[in-house]
């Protein structure tokens, strides 16, 4: 209404309402404070967002000032906030908190509707506190942001002191984020054939061997293929069975044909030590159902990883986590019981009365099924782990016929009694590692402990193929990005058999991993989601889905099942991306590709959308390049120089750089 502006902006009230003869125009302005919003939904680096006072819990301060109100918070820091048409102004004092006591450096910034309002610039402890006093009539989302000045986030006390809205109308409302629709951006497969899945396999000699031919298309298909002696393939399903033959290189020709076409893809098996040659695909169990998975769920996981269609585009292994085993004591009476029996074999729970009828119904669909404990006495949860049971266990996984096994440090800190030293880290890890090698199976082994020693430095020296490079993902799926670019750090150590894993794919449906609770949807925007896909396929990282696979959506299934993306991990040369920092907020990554292309995801962080240029120097190459975009499948030409586009809030967009063919 008009009469509200000018109200406010050109007449005082009194007189406004002599000249309309007492009949009000303006409602009344109210002043809402910004500490008085529901700040739960504020995402910070450090602590958490505090009302009236700074994130050390001391009155608020900034350059000697002292401030009665505000919002004390740290870097990097965001709050969303509808405003929904009725506020007029926002106003605040910005500074860095006097209680920093370190070298801090932040910057403020206001954002409406996608433009920029203000911009403290770099501030610094002691410095003044910069007014803020703005016009926010029309803007609908508001965002208050504070970033750490590209230096980090250490020390980043920041205040949004005396902050407030004079607000004359629908009052303003914190929201998690910019509301985002779940676009699918990739077509559907097509009903031709495509071969899908790895171009290399190891195998260990003479061990069982198994492998389903990951195809999208049509069915009914029938497969076939040049097998070397000893393996046979079932033409109807795809599955190949048999014995690894002798050590060597087998270079195998896979071919798929259905009413529509041929597919062939070239599949060289390594018969040798090492396996995982490319990083390890499939599910785990933990994010979806934690202390509630039963073998019931996991046959589930196995139906639906062929129903859905992710085996056809290479996910492979069904993996058990935590809490298949007894606890001394739990609150399901059906988890506890004896750890083990009177020769010592460990006892599964019973939630899982037939692990080996288990293993062979994953089998049967020509998938792998994997297996979890800890090298302490207890897992993390509380059941029973392998410590001096070690042989006997793995023997025990390998009759029941498990194909990957997770070990999880745990308890095992409290017999080492916290040392960290190398020796002791690597000790349990060795033990088992040398075990699993005798095995008359294929077994995957993957180091859980969190990245401590370096893991990544000998993870592969005492048998790992893949270690967890931190703590747990579950807890910081608002991190994403730094989670993923302190796993590329370890780039080096990236190659066929050895693997940085970053942990879990959460996306779809996942439960509150703080709580353990019942799958809910992802907290996560669609977009962060194709940034967490494609950062995890530019690492080389194991990818494995942790989510309810009984409610897998078009969309989740459309993240996780795109084969020229997973072709970005599954790629033989097994590189790890390197970085290339743009600023603060942009930066790409580029990974060379077996056939001398690039997969280069170019990266925003930022909270608005932003252009990103991939400039050929930057990603070595040079000349006319084809461009194609993976996410969209879609060719964008032939480009000299440099790729840019504009890539959106927390987002990315995935090419591949190659000479034109
Ligand atoms: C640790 C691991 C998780 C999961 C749980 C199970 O936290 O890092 O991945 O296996 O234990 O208790």
């Amino acid at each position: 209404m008009t009469g509200t502006i000018l109200g406010r902006r050109l007449f005082p009230a009194t007189f406004l309402s002599l000249l309309v003869g007492l009949v009000p125009l303006t409602r009344a302005e109210e002043t809402l404070w910004l500490d008085a919003l529901d700040l739960s939904h504020m995402r910070q680096g450090w602590g958490k967002p505090q009302v009236n006072r700074s994130i050390r819990e001391k009155p608020l301060s900034i350059a000697g000032q002292p401030f009665k109100r505000g919002v004390g918070t740290h870097a990097n820091s965001t709050l969303w906030i509808e405003l929904g048409g009725g506020a007029e102004r926002f106003l605040a004092s910005v500074g860095v908190d006097d209680a920093a006591g370190g070298p801090a450096s932040v910057v403020f910034k206001i954002v409406g509707d996608g433009r920029k309002l203000f911009d403290s610039g770099v501030m610094k402890p002691g410095q003044p506190a910069k007014s803020v006093d703005l016009d926010v009539r029309g803007v609908k989302l508001l965002l208050l942001s504070v970033g750490d000045a590209g230096d980090g986030v250490n020390y980043d006390h920041a205040n949004w002191a005396d902050a407030r809205f004079v607000v004359s109308g629908a009052k303003p409302k914190t929201v998690p984020g910019p509301r985002e629709d779940p676009v699918i951006l990739t077509p559907k497969p097509g009903p031709a054939p495509r071969i899908n899945g790895p171009k290399v396999y190891g195998a260990r000699p003479g061990n069982p061997f198994l492998y389903r031919i990951p195809a999208t298309g049509a069915r009914p298909m029938t497969f076939a293929a040049n097998l070397p002696e000893g393996l046979k393939l079932d033409p109807q399903t795809g599955i190949i069975t048999g014995t690894t033959p002798p050590r060597g290189e087998y270079l195998v020709t896979l071919k798929a044909t259905n009413a529509h076409g041929t597919a062939e893809r070239p599949f060289k098996i390594v018969a040798g030590d090492l396996l995982a040659l490319t990083p390890p695909m499939g599910w785990n169990h933990w994010y979806a159902h934690y202390n509630r998975v039963t073998d019931k769920m996991m046959r589930e996981a196995a139906d639906i990883m062929i129903r859905s269609g992710m085996a056809d585009v290479g996910y492979q292994y069904v993996n058990i986590d935590d809490c298949w085993m007894n606890a001394p004591k739990y609150d399901d009476p059906l988890r506890v019981g004896p750890l083990r029996d009177a020769k010592g074999n460990i006892v599964p729970n019973k939630h899982f009365p037939d692990m080996k009828a288990l293993c062979d119904y994953i089998h049967a669909k020509g998938l792998k099924a994997g297996i979890y404990t800890s090298p302490g006495p207890f897992t993390c949860a509380g059941f029973a782990g392998s410590y001096q049971h070690e042989e006997q266990d793995a023997r025990q996984f390998a009759e029941w016929g498990f194909d990957f096994l997770k070990y999880d440090w745990c308890s095992y800190g409290n017999i080492v009694k916290g040392d960290q030293s190398l020796p002791t880290l690597k000790k349990p890890y060795k033990l088992m590692g040398d075990i699993l090698k005798r095995q008359p199976r294929d077994i995957v082994y993957n180091l859980c402990q969190y990245g401590m020693g370096d893991v990544w430095e000998w993870g592969a020296e005492v048998g790992g193929h893949s270690w967890r490079t931190a703590g747990d993902l579950g807890f910081e799926l608002d991190r994403i990005f730094d989670v993923a670019l302190a796993n590329a750090k370890h780039r080096a150590h990236s190659r066929p058999g050895s693997w940085n894993d970053p942990d879990y794919l959460q996306i779809g449906f996942i439960g509150d991993a703080r709580t353990g609770g019942e799958p809910k949807p992802c907290p996560i925007t669609p977009s962060e989601q194709y940034a967490f896909m494609s950062l995890w396929c530019l690492m080389a990282a194991p990818l494995f889905y942790s989510g309810d696979m009984s409610r897998l959506d078009d969309f989740t299934l459309n993240v996780l099942c795109n084969p020229e993306v997973i072709e970005v991990d599954q790629d033989p040369l097994g590189q790890s991306a390197r970085v290339i920092h743009l600023d603060d907020e942009r930066f790409l990554m580029v990974k060379d590709l077996e056939d001398g292309s690039k997969a280069v995801g170019l990266f925003n962080r930022g909270e608005m959308p932003a252009v990103v240029t991939a400039r050929w120097s930057n990603i070595g190459v040079k000349g006319k390049q084809a461009v194609r975009d993976l996410w969209r499948q879609k060719d964008l030409g032939e480009l000299e120089g440099q790729f840019e586009s504009t890539v959106p809030r927390h987002g990315v967009v995935l090419v591949r750089v190659g000479k034109p063919r």
